[in-house]
């Protein structure tokens, strides 16, 4: 082999090395803030949490999630509880009065996103970690409660589940090894 032709090789290694790197990088990075392989969303209402928990508006996190008598968990208030207040328009705001045409006018739920959904197989319980540990809200779910519009959701193409906003299993058990919680397998699987 004459050194041009070694040459040669080495530059075909070097360019498939930095293709492949790249088509890599293009597919499985985080350096994009949503890759290809993930898609994102807008809720369907910009609901602000900041405006409905401030002195104006006056309600508690308590006023829309909470534990119904028979200790089950509420999740996300259904439009019954937006009634209250939005029958008659609240403000002046275009998000308001879209809201007003597109859901209470017609008394259509709204499909709410839920950032932190878990898989099927994991049980989780609210009463376990509110009523029994004591633990706050933002312990699991950060600044989500305190924002003046909810956040782009962001969810894989792949396994249709959140980004980001999910808790994964390390996190779980972490917390579960500090505070001498049960952490058998069936403790969060079924
Ligand atoms: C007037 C009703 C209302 C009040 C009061 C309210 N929320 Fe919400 N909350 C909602 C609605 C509607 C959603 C769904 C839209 C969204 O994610 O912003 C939501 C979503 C959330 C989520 C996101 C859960 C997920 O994984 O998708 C968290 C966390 C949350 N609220 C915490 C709080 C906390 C903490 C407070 C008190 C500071 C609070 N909320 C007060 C109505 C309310
Ligand atoms: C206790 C009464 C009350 C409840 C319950 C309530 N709201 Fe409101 N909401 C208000 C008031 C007051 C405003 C402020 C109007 C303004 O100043 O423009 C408002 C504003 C809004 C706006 C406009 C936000 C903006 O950008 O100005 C939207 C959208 C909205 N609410 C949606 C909801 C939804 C969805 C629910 C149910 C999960 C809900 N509200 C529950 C009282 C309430
Ligand atoms: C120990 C962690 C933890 C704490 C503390 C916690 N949450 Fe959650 N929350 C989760 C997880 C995990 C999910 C997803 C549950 C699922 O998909 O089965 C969730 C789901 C939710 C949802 C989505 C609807 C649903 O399925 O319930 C809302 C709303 C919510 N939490 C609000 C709150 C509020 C308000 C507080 C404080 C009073 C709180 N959470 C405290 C971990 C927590
Ligand atoms: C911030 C700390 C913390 C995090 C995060 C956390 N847990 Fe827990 N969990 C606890 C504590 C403390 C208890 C014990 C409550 C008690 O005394 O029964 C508990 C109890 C439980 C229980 C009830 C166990 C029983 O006694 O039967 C389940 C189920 C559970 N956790 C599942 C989960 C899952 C699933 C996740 C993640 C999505 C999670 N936990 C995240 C602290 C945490
Ligand atoms: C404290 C709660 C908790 C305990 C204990 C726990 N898991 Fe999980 N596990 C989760 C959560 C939450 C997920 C879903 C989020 C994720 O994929 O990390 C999960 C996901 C998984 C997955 C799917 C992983 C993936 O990447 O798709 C497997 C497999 C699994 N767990 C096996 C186990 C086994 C085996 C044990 C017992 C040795 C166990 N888990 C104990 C909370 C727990």
């Amino acid at each position: 082999m004459s050194e041009e032709e070694k040459k040669g090789g080495w530059g075909a290694f070097i360019l498939g090395f930095i293709l492949a790197f790249l088509v890599g990088w293009y597919f499985f990075s985080n350096w994009f803030a949503v890759p290809p392989l993930y898609g994102k969303l807008e809720q369907p209402v910009a609901f602000d949490h900041v405006k409905h928990t401030s002195e104006d508006v006056g309600c508690s996190c308590e006023d829309c999630h909470y534990f119904r008598d028979d200790g089950t968990w509420s999740g996300v208030p259904r439009l019954e509880k937006c009634i209250e207040c939005h029958e008659e328009p609240q403000g002046e705001s275009p998000e308001e009065r879209k809201f007003i045409e597109e859901y209470v006018e017609p008394g259509k739920e709204i499909p709410w996103l839920i950032y932190s959904r878990q898989p099927k197989n994991v049980f989780f319980s609210h009463v376990a970690h509110i009523k029994i540990a004591n633990m706050r809200c933002e312990e699991c779910h950060g600044k989500l409660g305190h924002t003046r519009k909810p956040p782009v959701y962001v969810y894989s193409r792949v396994s249709r589940y959140p980004q980001h906003t999910v808790m994964v299993m390390e996190e779980c058990i972490d917390c579960h090894n500090k505070h001498k919680a049960k952490k058998y397998c069936f403790t969060c699987h079924k």
